[in-house]
């Protein structure tokens, strides 16, 4: 059976936890594969909340494996700490979840970096998490850094900790005047999660490929959004993994033949946290109403998300660097507020109209939104159960959204839970038999 790619189309926090929970019901693994504890992802099951940094949203379906791949950067002490937390509410977790060898780690350096980093850009600051995601990438990439297996091998822990700190030990004093870190107190404290973790390290590519063989239906879920992707989005103003469809495919290590769906989860209207252009961002007191009822507040950082309407050019953008099969629409009750909606279907500039992503960020990051206004359907709709039962202007909005991304909308969310989920096109992601 073939597998599914989760992402998100915006700048993150579509609702892909969500999306992910209710579309796990029929699938056998589910597969993060980028990103790290920037992420935070919101599931809630009846009256349960559950706030997912690394865990990947399956975790709570008793038959499905989560999987963190290859391309996630981990912090083992922020995964015990969520693993804990998902066994004190019942679940199983250290004997589910399955880890890769080849993951990196976030080390206490990375973390203190992103901090200092970001001080000294002042204003220039891009907004990370501080969670020392960029630090750990770069070292990846540099070739410099350590991975989830380094853990359960003390000698080489040691020696690759000892080398890396002679740099990293140079950059904190001398270029930022702290004090420098100790290989000793560092493997001791890595070699304690280690006992801990040790049962959640697996051969992930295995168990992908054995699965896909035996003919399991997987999942692959995406942190962040496509505006955020290093290569593909808002550069600099980016995370610095892929959460395109493409890193889902180097992330877990699977070819693009296994993919047949791939699904954007994309609110219906924007929200972004952290620096960066934002086109159709609002300041005014509809932009105030849309933050507060959409509870938009960031689940890791606890930032208060920037907020603006639909923009049908990032869409199609999302769209062509993804592949899209599917949007999955959500939080489509936020706007149950307001009289009239606009939609940015292009973007204007030195008197040229831009249907498409602008080719040079100069031009992004003074783009005058073009809007088409639309009405609002004046009622609440979080209570709505068949799509058919939507107003027709909630209908409207939703076709007009769909005709302007060129992607057929397949499921629309009109609120947090699971059974607050609209099918708009019965094409379900593992045909029942
Ligand atoms: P993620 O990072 O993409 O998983 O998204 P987050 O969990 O960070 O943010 C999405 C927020 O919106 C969470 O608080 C969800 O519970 C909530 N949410 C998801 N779908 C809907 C929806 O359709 N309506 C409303 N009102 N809230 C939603
Ligand atoms: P989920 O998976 C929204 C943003 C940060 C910052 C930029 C770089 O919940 O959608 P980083 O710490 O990654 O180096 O920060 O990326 N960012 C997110 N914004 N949702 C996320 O994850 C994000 N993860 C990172 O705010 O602007
Ligand atoms: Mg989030």
């Amino acid at each position: 059976m073939p597998a599914t790619i989760i992402v998100g189309a915006q700048w993150g926090d579509e609702g892909k936890g969500k999306a992910t929970d209710l579309l796990a019901d029929t699938t056998d693994l589910v597969v993060r594969y980028q990103g790290g504890n920037n992420a935070g992802h919101t599931v809630i099951v009846g009256d349960d909340v559950f706030k997912l940094h690394l865990i990947p949203s399956g975790i709570l379906y008793p038959h499905v494996t989560p999987v963190i791949a290859d391309g996630v950067v981990i912090d083992p002490k922020v995964l015990i700490e969520e693993l804990e937390g998902l066994e004190a509410r019942g679940l199983d977790p250290f004997a589910r979840i399955k880890v890769s060898g080849n993951a990196h780690l976030i080390m206490p350096y990375h973390r203190e970096l992103d901090m200092l980093i970001e001080r000294r850009l002042g204003k220039a600051k891009l907004g990370t998490t501080k969670r020392g995601i960029g630090p750990a990438y770069a070292d990846k990439a540099a070739r410099v850094g350590l991975r989830f297996q380094d853990l359960f091998d003390e000698k080489i822990l040691r020696q690759k900790l000892e080398a890396v700190l002679v740099h990293k030990n140079e950059q904190l004093s001398k270029i930022y005047n702290r004090l420098p870190m100790s290989p000793d107190e560092i493997a001791e404290e890595y070699l304690r999660y280690a006992d801990r973790l040790r049962p959640l390290h697996a051969d992930t590519t295995d168990l992908i490929h054995t699965s896909l063989e035996a003919g399991k239906h997987i999942i692959l879920e995406g942190a962040q959004g496509t505006l955020l992707d290093l290569d593909h989005g808002t550069y600099p103003f980016v995370t610095s993994s892929n959460p395109v469809a493409g890193g889902a495919l180097t992330g877990a290590g699977v070819g693009p033949r296994h993919i047949d769906r791939v699904i954007g989860i994309t609110k219906a209207y924007v929200t972004r946290v952290g620096a960066g252009p934002f086109p159709t961002e609002l300041f005014d007191e509809v932009g105030e109403r849309m933050t507060d009822v959409g509870g938009e507040y960031g689940t890791t950082t606890g930032r208060r998300r920037r907020v603006g309407w639909f923009d049908a050019v990032l869409a199609r953008y999302a769209n062509r660097v993804n592949g899209l099969t599917d949007i999955f629409l959500t939080k489509l009750d936020v706007l149950s507020e307001f009289e009239a909606l606009q939609v940015a279907t292009a973007y204007r500039y030195e008197g040229e109209e831009y249907r498409h992503f602008p080719p040079h960020q100069s031009i992004f990051h003074h783009a005058e939104p073009v809007y088409e206004e639309v009405p609002g359907w004046g009622r609440d709709i979080s209570d709505v159960e068949h799509y058919d039962d939507l107003p027709q202007a909630a209908r409207d909005y939703v076709d007009f959204l769909e005709e302007q991304s060129g992607v057929p909308v397949t499921w629309v969310s009109v609120g947090p839970k699971r059974s607050q989920t609209l099918v708009r096109r019965d094409v379900p992601l593992v045909p029942t038999a």
